[in-house]
């Protein structure tokens, strides 16, 4: 059964099941100014979950088309994707557990045939404090629907997250109860983090075993169906959505909820039993014509590939659904993913225009079943072919001009050597750049930052040390000359960007000092940049940060911005200012005076942050959640040795 087939074999179990087939909503949410994409099943029902009567009744099911701009950078990888279809079955105040868990199961074992000796799955523990039981109910009805295919299925206590999860199962153990971390479903995670006001519940999820991959202990010191090494693939997740969150706690629904949601990439992954998501029937297609236009294979270029099917698909969609390629929001994402798969399309040797050849092979897999991907194909091609032509113009200067700036690491210059195909070996050529190169093509040739790192590396051309301090300076001073430049010609568009900078640039003093609250004072910061969309923000930590870790920072950050502390500056000698506390960042560096900037709340003794930095920041932090904004890490990962990378968005 291929990925179509199994998508009509769903909607037609759950029709004969008295549910209605419903349409899928856009990837872009029409009345919810909360998040930039569709990313569940669930969201454009939140309020039929909440008690609202639904126009199509009390069953319904649907595929809903849903993007995951967070995970751009992790794709590349066997099964990561941006986009995905998640097919769902909903009950409003209808039916519970005792339907859906043995429909669910007669589904994936008897439609779609999954041998269910691969098959594995969790319930949720309860919570003590919250007063909420151990989901055993659910535990049970799945331990008689294996016992009925003759499988011994034990249940056992995997533990919390602060237990650690990876005590290891045993032959027979199959059903797993763990924490709230991974079995308490809301639109932002565990009980704490639930969004008052949203739907949320316990929730049971399937995860199928691909057995010939071996367990990396990367991931833990043993395998588990939550374990992130690739061996368990979550297909399927039924929430029994019972609760509403409220400022107090959790009030129980007058009607409890079933939301299920399947990713239909990942049962079709599991009905191939291949690891590979990009073999499936609504990716190979486009895998199979790179490999005809580059004439190279995937098992060698994989990455590439992946990358380019990805963004490509996820991009037709977009633009199906209204967006546009810009600057902003939607757009930009939309612009970075064509981007993105233009540049990695030159690895492949691709380097002139080919999305003509592969868009139409996208729009050919969706369109029988989704009409409006026929209607709208023209004029899909048309719009990202042409943001392909502008990107590539952009591509070609930038990369000419890097090559031209890079200098030996002697500070001679060098012999402009070709483009090359392959990454050139960093000896014998010792090619360097710095940041003010980087500069150059970002400001003069409008060259993304990140891919001019890439394009250096890729290049043989190492990067200076200590590029960003340049980069930033340069920024500082292309800033400055902007504010002074002569008004009325730059002004909107930059007096903008100025604010949303300063915003992201007092977002940052407020996660520092997060940070350090939440991992400790060994905490230093080791680099920072900042751009219209996001914060970076580089920081000695020797471990990967922890779920847990990274929502402690969000909250202090938020909570910091609801107390609206007030933003100000003084300058101090800077011995002064080291010994009153102030956290920096440049060592010696320093002259005789800095600037220190605090942040404090009303009437409090103490400020939250005292950082030396040179500005500018908004006046109130407050300012940072206007238009409802909230503070996001989006991106937690390594930088170098001993050093992590956080990217952070006010969204
Ligand atoms: N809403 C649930 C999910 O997205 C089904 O996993």
């Amino acid at each position: 059964m291929n990925a179509q087939a199994i998508r009509q074999a769903y909607l037609s179990f759950f029709i004969k099941q008295n549910h209605k087939k419903i349409k899928r909503t856009k990837l872009i949410p029409d009345n919810d100014a909360s998040t930039l994409f569709t990313g569940s099943g669930m969201q454009p029902l939140i309020a039929y979950l909440l008690g609202e009567v639904h126009p199509d009744g009390n069953r319904l099911t649907d595929s809903q088309t849903c993007l995951r701009a967070q995970d751009i950078e992790e794709v590349g990888d066997n099964r990561h994707t941006t986009f995905f279809e998640m097919l769902g079955n909903w009950s409003l105040g209808d039916y519970f557990k005792k339907q859906q868990i043995p429909w669910l199961f007669e589904f994936l074992t008897e439609v779609i045939k999954l041998d269910p000796n691969k098959l594995y799955i969790s319930c949720y523990q309860g919570n003590q404090q919250l007063g909420i039981d151990r989901d055993n109910e659910s535990a049970e009805i799945w331990r008689q629907l294996f016992t009925q295919k003759a499988i011994k299925a034990e249940i056992k206590q995997i533990g919390s997250e602060s237990d650690g999860y990876d005590k290891g199962m045993l032959p027979n153990e199959r059903i797993f109860f763990y924490d709230g971390q991974k079995n308490w479903w809301s639109r932002n995670g565990a009980e704490a983090t639930t969004p008052v006001g949203d739907p949320c519940g316990p929730d049971s999820e399937v995860f199928y075993l691909f057995d010939n991959i071996k367990h990396d202990k990367k991931w833990g010191e043993k395998c588990h169906p939550n374990c992130d090494c690739g061996r368990f693939i979550e297909i399927a997740n039924s929430v029994f959505m019972s609760y509403k969150r409220t400022d107090a706690g959790f009030e129980p629904l007058k009607k409890p909820n079933v939301d299920f949601g399947g990713g239909l990439e990942r049962l079709a992954m599991a009905v191939n039993n291949d690891p590979d998501v990009f073999k499936i029937s609504l990716l190979q297609p486009i895998i199979t014509k790179l490999e005809q236009l580059s004439n190279k294979s995937y098992e060698t270029n994989s990455q590439s590939m992946r990358v380019i099917a990805d963004h490509l698909r996820a991009a037709t969609f977009l633009a199906v659904d209204g967006v546009r390629p810009s600057n902003k929001a939607q757009g930009y994402v939309m612009r970075r993913l064509v981007r993105r798969a233009i540049r990695f399309a030159f690895d492949l040797g691709i380097e002139q225009n080919f999305l003509n050849n592969v868009l139409p092979v996208i729009t050919d897999i969706y369109s029988n079943d989704f009409p409006e991907v026929h209607e709208a194909k023209d004029e899909v091609i048309e719009v990202l072919i042409k943001e392909e032509k502008v990107f590539r113009q952009t591509l070609r200067n930038g990369i000419k001009e890097l090559r031209k700036m890079a200098y030996l690491a002697d500070g001679t210059h060098a012999k402009i050597v070709p483009p090359q195909k392959e990454p050139i070996p960093i000896e014998p050529y010792n090619l360097q750049i710095d940041g003010r190169a980087i500069f150059k093509l970002y400001d003069t040739y409008g060259f993304p930052v990140e891919l001019a790192l890439e394009e250096a590396t890729l290049q043989g051309i190492r990067v200076a040390d200590y590029w960003q301090d340049d980069f930033n300076k340069l920024m500082e001073e292309q800033k400055k000359r902007s504010q002074t430049a002569t008004k009325g010609v730059f002004k909107g568009g930059l007096a903008g960007d100025s604010l949303i900078h300063k915003k992201y640039h007092t977002a940052t003093h407020l996660m520092y000092q997060a940070l350090r609250q939440v991992l400790g004072d060994h905490v230093v910061q080791r680099g920072s940049n900042i751009t219209n969309e996001r914060l970076r923000f580089d920081f000695s930590h020797h471990q990967k940060m922890t779920e847990k870790e990274i929502k402690l920072v969000e909250e202090i950050v938020n909570q910091q911005i609801d107390n609206n502390l007030k933003v100000s500056y003084k300058e101090y000698p800077t011995k002064e200012a080291l010994s009153l506390g102030a956290l920096g960042q440049f060592g010696d560096r320093y002259g005789e005076t800095v600037k220190v900037y605090k942040m404090i709340a009303k009437n409090a003794s103490k400020p939250f942050s005292f950082e030396i930095c040179g500005g500018p920041h908004v006046d109130q932090t407050a300012q940072l959640s206007e238009g409802g904004k909230r503070f996001k890490i989006i991106k937690e990962e390594a930088s170098s040795a001993g050093v992590r990378r956080i990217k952070a968005v006010l969204i």
